[in-house]
Order: structure tokens, then C-alpha cells, then sequence
């Protein structure tokens, strides 16, 4: 297990004035959920996600060394990069990189020394509601360790992707479960060897067949802005009245699932995973100030999934996001049954009746 102060790097074997690199990287489905967090995104209580596959941001890094390394951009800031989202100039998504690189800039000391273009796209549609932080700080963070290693050609595979992972934690908190790996563990549980609250790491025991092809089509309810950021919703878990039991609820989950995940068992599987989506959407409705994300249609959705469930079962669930889309969770055996489902009685609560396939997948790789 690596510590923090692994990851600051003294001195670097190789120059290198110019170059690019290519990586995709996926979104991931948290099954036990993050919501509560301390100082440079540490979480309050572990979680453990399924990787996607289809769902990823594919990002070019070109970078070019700089004659000054001190010179200041146009905001006053040290780093100097342009960031284009499809190609074209995107300005509104610079402050979040500029931060980005403010908090990893101890962990690559080189940052300053050049200029990048940050050229990205997502494979899922624009404003889908799908979050793009996850897979988006994945690909910048695994490019700018290709550069690392390019500085540091003795560097690790295992040190290359636990501070790919650290990097990527330090942009969004569950990035750091979308590096590598099908079933990604972020925060430390006593229970699980080498877990750790500095980056996520591939679930190391026995997984069922059952989950190996599990598939997660992700029902489009609502395509509009988040009213509250998971930035607030995070904080507000400072004060909540029920956050101490709910950290430790979600220890007891992910030890749950580690037998689950072993056996193959569905009906406790569904139980953990429906139950952890409640509860994060409870956290979010028993906060100060308190605030709803689910829809009209994520409860007909849910109550059409119970109902579905009950009357085939068929061993299909739901997850949630802190959004109003929902999540359909189902082993690929019960594909055909699944998709007929969703097509007659589901799709119909979905913006412009738009639903993603996807699937559990491996994570980053460079292209
Ligand atoms: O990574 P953030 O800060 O956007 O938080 C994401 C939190 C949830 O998606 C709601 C849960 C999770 O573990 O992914």
C-alpha cells in the first residue's frame, strides 16, 4: 500500500520537450455509495463501484515545454493550457482543470514546466444528465501520468495506476474508481486488503461469474442542470443528523457484498444495492437545507422495477446517481428479457424516450 508522500516524486531521470498522449477512460456505478467527504477529498465512508464500458471521455493531452516556466496565463494562474470540448474552445470548463491543477501540482512538479492542449469528448450525449466528471478526470489524469512515466520510465505499472487513481480522486472524488478494474473499492475498509482513502483499487477477492458481464442501461429522466451540486451535497453531510450512522451503514454494505460478490447471491445483492440508492437520496432529503433530485419518473420507474421483478423474477434492479436517471442493474443472462421490458413499459418515462446500454468494463486505456 502506498502512502500520500509515495506519490510526491524528488527528482525526474529524462527531459522530454514535447509530445501527446491518448486515453479513454469510463464513468463508473457506485453499488455502495460516496456522499460525505473531509479535506482533499477524502471520503467519509468507503464505497466500491462496477467500471462502465460504453460510457467514457476520450482525451487527447499535447504538451510542449515552456521557455519560462513561471510565466503567468491570462488569469494570473501558473499553468498554462487551452482545453477544447469537441474540438472547439470550451472556456466555462478552465476554472474546474486550473483548480485541478492547483491541488496536484505537489504531486507533479512538472505541471508548470509546460504547455498543454487538453482536447476531450464523451461518447454519451451532451447534457445527458450522466456526469462526465468521473470518466473526464480519469482520461486527464491518466494522460498526465503517461507523461510522468515518459520523465520517469522506471516508475511501476502498480505506482502508475494507484496515482493515476490519486490524481483522479483529487478532481472529482468517484474518479478515482474509473481507472482500473471491473469492480473498483475507494476508501478504506478493514476487510478488504489494500483498500485505501487515497485511490480506489480493484476489488481483490473472488467475483461470481454472474457479475462478470452485468449490465447497466441508464434510463434518461431528466437531462436538465442539477439543482444542487454534489460539491453541496457533500458539505451538507457535515451536519447531518444522520451521518455517523449512515458512514458506518455503508461499511457494513460493502462487507455484505463481499460474501455476495463471492456466492453470487442476487436477492441480497438487489437488497444492498436498491437500499444503498435509497438511502443516498434520503441523505440528500434529511439535510439542512433539504432538496429532492429524483423525478416523477424515478419513482414510476422504481415501482415498475418492483413490480417487473416481482411478478417474473427476473433478478433485475435499479441504482441512482445524485440525479433523477436511473440506473438498470441485471446480469446478462436476463438481457433479452430485461431490454423487452424496459422497451414496453419503461422507456416511456424517459426524456425523448432516450435510455444507454452499457456494461461492466476494465477501464482506462490508451489509445
Ligand atoms: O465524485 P463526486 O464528488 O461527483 O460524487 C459522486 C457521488 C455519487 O455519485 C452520488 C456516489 C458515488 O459513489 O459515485
Amino acid at each position: 500500500m502506498f502512502l500520500d508522500t509515495d506519490f510526491i516524486p524528488s527528482k525526474y531521470t529524462q527531459t522530454v520537450e514535447n509530445g501527446n498522449f491518448l486515453w479513454t477512460a469510463p464513468s463508473n456505478i457506485a453499488l455502495v455509495k460516496y456522499w460525505g467527504k473531509k479535506e482533499n477529498q477524502i471520503p467519509a465512508n468507503p464505497s466500491v463501484s462496477f467500471t462502465l464500458n460504453n460510457c467514457k471521455t476520450i482525451t487527447k493531452l499535447a504538451f510542449e515545454k515552456k521557455n519560462i516556466s513561471t510565466q503567468l496565463n491570462e488569469t494570473g494562474s501558473e499553468f498554462s493550457f487551452d482545453l477544447l470540448f469537441e474540438g472547439k474552445p470550451k472556456e466555462d470548463f478552465k476554472p474546474k482543470i486550473n483548480k485541478f491543477f492547483e491541488r496536484i501540482a505537489v504531486y507533479l512538479p512538472f505541471l508548470k514546466d509546460y504547455h498543454f492542449t487538453i482536447d476531450t469528448e464523451n461518447t454519451f450525449p451532451h447534457s445527458s444528465g450522466i456526469a462526465s466528471s468521473a470518466s473526464g478526470m480519469a482520461a486527464l489524469a491518466m494522460n498526465l501520468m503517461s507523461l510522468e512515466k515518459a520523465l520517469n520510465p522506471s516508475m511501476t505499472d502498480d505506482y502508475f495506476y494507484q496515482k493515476a487513481s490519486l490524481l483522479a480522486r483529487l478532481g472529482s472524488g468517484s474518479a478515482c474508481r474509473s481507472v482500473k478494474g471491473q469492480v473498483v473499492v475507494w476508501g478504506s475498509q478493514a476487510n478488504i486488503k489494500g483498500s485505501s482513502d487515497l485511490y480506489g483499487v480493484e476489488y481483490p477477492y473472488v467475483i461470481h461469474d454472474t457479475f462478470k458481464d452485468f449490465q447497466d442501461t441508464i434510463l434518461l429522466v431528466d437531462k436538465g442542470e442539477k439543482q444542487v451540486s454534489s460539491t453541496l451535497g457533500h458539505d451538507l453531510m457535515h451536519d447531518h443528523p444522520y451521518a455517523e450512522r449512515r458512514f458506518a451503514q455503508a461499511h457494513e454494505n460493502l462487507d455484505k457484498l463481499i460474501s455476495i460478490f463471492e456466492n453470487g447471491d442476487l436477492e441480497e445483492f438487489i437488497k444492498v444495492v436498491e437500499s444503498e440508492a435509497l438511502t443516498l437520496h434520503a441523505m440528500m432529503m434529511t439535510s439542512m437545507p433539504y432538496f429532492i433530485l429524483m423525478k416523477p419518473n424515478t419513482l414510476q420507474i422504481i415501482n415498475a422495477i418492483w413490480k417487473f421483478r416481482e411478478a417474473t423474477k427476473i433478478p433485475v434492479c435499479f441504482t441512482l446517481d445524485a440525479g433523477a436517471n436511473v440506473h438498470v442493474l441485471y446480469p446478462n443472462v436476463v438481457k433479452e428479457n430485461v431490454l423487452q421490458f424496459i422497451k414496453d413499459e419503461l422507456v416511456g418515462y424517459c426524456q425523448n424516450a432516450q435510455y444507454l446500454c452499457d456494461q461492466i468494463g476494465n477501464g482506462a486505456i490508451q489509445v
